[in-house]
């Protein structure tokens, strides 16, 4: 599996592009190093050439001038035998120069004869007769040579022959040429280098790499393991922070976020099945209680109403718990409402009213409705009427004999917004904090009678219409619901 890791992939990417680097590198290293001394053997070759046309035209001269020293007689029509005396002789003082030492020179009349020569010649061709044509038109010739030697090592001579012209005429041809060893050992160092260091740079760089990557991803896996250990049951497990704030450690804070959330939403799941199964059991339990009382003997017809009447209003309970469950999980579902009609805020909310006015009348407890024109609202009619007699409903329930609950209709910073206030029992902060969870009831209110699934519905409707709902309330002064929802 080693090599489907991400440590393998990049290991191996970081040797191949550090062998593709290498390998442009080396090549244009070798070919501009080659070529710089290739150049520099070039220049050495002309001045070499180019000194000794002026040593010789300095001895001539000399010659010409003064006494007699290299034994080159004074005569104008045999003047090539001359220079080729005073050429021999230049050549055999100067063959001991260090300077000279590598260098190999010929020297040729016009007629193409060598008329000098150093003794290190080893075998030098002489110049073709092409070449000693150019020559003899002025122009100097640059060539490389590899004359076969018995030694199995091929050795390369670079050449270089110039004429030496006077009166437009050319007097004599120069022919300085010099082994290419010294440029052929530099190049092979510089190849066996490259060779050697090559392959060590590759994989000293594939060492490294696997080691950074394993020290890098040393969280991961660290990581990987205890999200095996993580199961539905252990979610509280959190991953340890590497702490290096980057993106290893962001992952696992994004993960434990998840994990937070994950586990939230699977507690709220088991307790909705545990509220789910106790509110179900309660009126069931009731039920049976009432049936086996029936059974027990035969009853009047008045005993039977009575407990029949008592069981309707359980099957009834148990109806209207089923009925909240599946509006919610409808809401839920369409999260996003399809269906949007232009709605009048105004009617809506009499008609909600209007529906809990005889819950309100039997209660005790006054109504009223303050209005506002010109409100209109898009939306889903039946999922908005369930929202505002929800609110209702609770308003009323939780106000004493003699309240009063107050609707307001009006205008926020672009929102409608209607507020439902009573005087009732209100509520501390923290449990307002959780009045829209499902099943949530507040321990006082008990005595009424409900599944605390009211504002669960409230809240999902809100939310499936981009709306926002906020509670104020404080204990024995009562509570207001604001709505929020957004004005066409
Ligand atoms: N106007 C209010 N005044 C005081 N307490 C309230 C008010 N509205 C809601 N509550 C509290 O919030 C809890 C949750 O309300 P919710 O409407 O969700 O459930 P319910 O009314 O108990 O039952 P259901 O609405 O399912 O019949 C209530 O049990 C009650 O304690
Ligand atoms: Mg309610």
């Amino acid at each position: 599996m080693f090599y489907k890791s991400i440590r393998f992939k990049m290991t191996i990417a970081y040797m191949a592009i550090l062998a593709l680097t290498l390998s442009i590198f080396s090549a244009v290293l070798f070919h501009y190093v080659g070529r710089s001394l290739h150049e520099n053997m070039d220049t050495l070759l002309r001045s070499k050439a180019e000194g000794i046309v002026h040593a010789i035209g300095t001895y001539w001269e000399a010659e010409r001038l003064g006494p007699n020293r290299y034994g080159a007689r004074i005569d104008e029509s045999q003047g090539s035998i001359n220079f080729a005396t005073i050429a021999q002789r230049w050549v055999q003082e100067k063959s001991k120069d260090p300077k000279l030492l590598d260098i190999i020179v010929q020297i040729y009349d016009p007629n193409g004869t060598v008329v000098a020569s150093s003794k290190n010649t080893q075998g030098i061709a002489s110049i073709s007769e092409e070449s000693f044509m150019t020559v003899l038109d002025g122009k100097s010739l640059f060539s490389t040579l590899s004359p076969s030697f018995p030694t199995t090592k091929v050795i390369k001579f670079r050449i270089f022959v110039t004429p030496a012209i006077q009166n437009n005429q050319v007097e004599y041809v120069v022919q300085v040429a010099s082994p290419l060893t010294s440029i052929q050992t530099t190049l092979d160092t510089l190849r066996l280098a490259i060779v050697i260091l090559f392959p060590v740079t590759v994989l000293l760089t594939g060492i490294m790499g696997t080691l950074l990557a394993t020290m890098t991803l040393r969280p991961v896996n660290t990581i990987i393991s205890t999200i095996h250990t993580i199961t539905a049951e252990n979610m509280k497990l959190k991953l340890k922070l590497p702490g290096t704030r980057d993106e290893i450690d962001r992952l696992a804070d994004t993960f434990n976020d998840m994990l937070a959330r994950l586990d939230y939403a699977f507690t709220s799941q088991r307790r909705l099945f545990e509220d789910l199964s106790h509110d179900l059991k309660t009126p069931l339990t009731i039920l049976k209680g009432e049936f086996e009382v029936v059974l027990k003997k035969m009853r009047s017809q008045e005993e039977y109403e009575t407990i029949l009447k008592s069981s309707l209003e359980e099957v009834n309970k148990i109806i209207h718990l089923a009925d909240n469950l599946l509006m919610l999980a409808s809401i839920e579902a369409r999260k996003i409402i399809q269906e949007r009609r232009e709605i009048d805020l105004n009617l809506l909310v009499q008609g909600t009213v209007n529906r809990v006015k005889k819950l309100a009348e039997a209660k005790n407890v006054e109504l009223s409705l303050v209005q506002n024109a010109g409100m209109t609202i898009k939306g889903d009619e039946q999922q908005l009427k369930q929202l505002f007699v929800n609110l209702l409903d609770n308003a009323i329930k939780y106000t004493g004999s003699g309240g009063r609950v107050t609707i307001t209709i009006g205008r926020t910073s672009g929102s409608a917004s209607v507020t439902i206030t009573d005087n009732g029992i209100g509520m501390s902060k923290d449990q307002a904090d959780h009045i829209f969870d499902r099943f949530y009831r507040i321990d006082k209110s008990r005595t009424e009678q409900g599944f605390g699934l009211g504002l669960s519905i409230v809240k999902s409707v809100i939310d499936s219409h981009s709306g926002a709902i906020k509670v104020d309330s404080a204990p024995s002064r009562g509570t207001t619901f604001t709505v929020l929802l957004p004005i066409l």
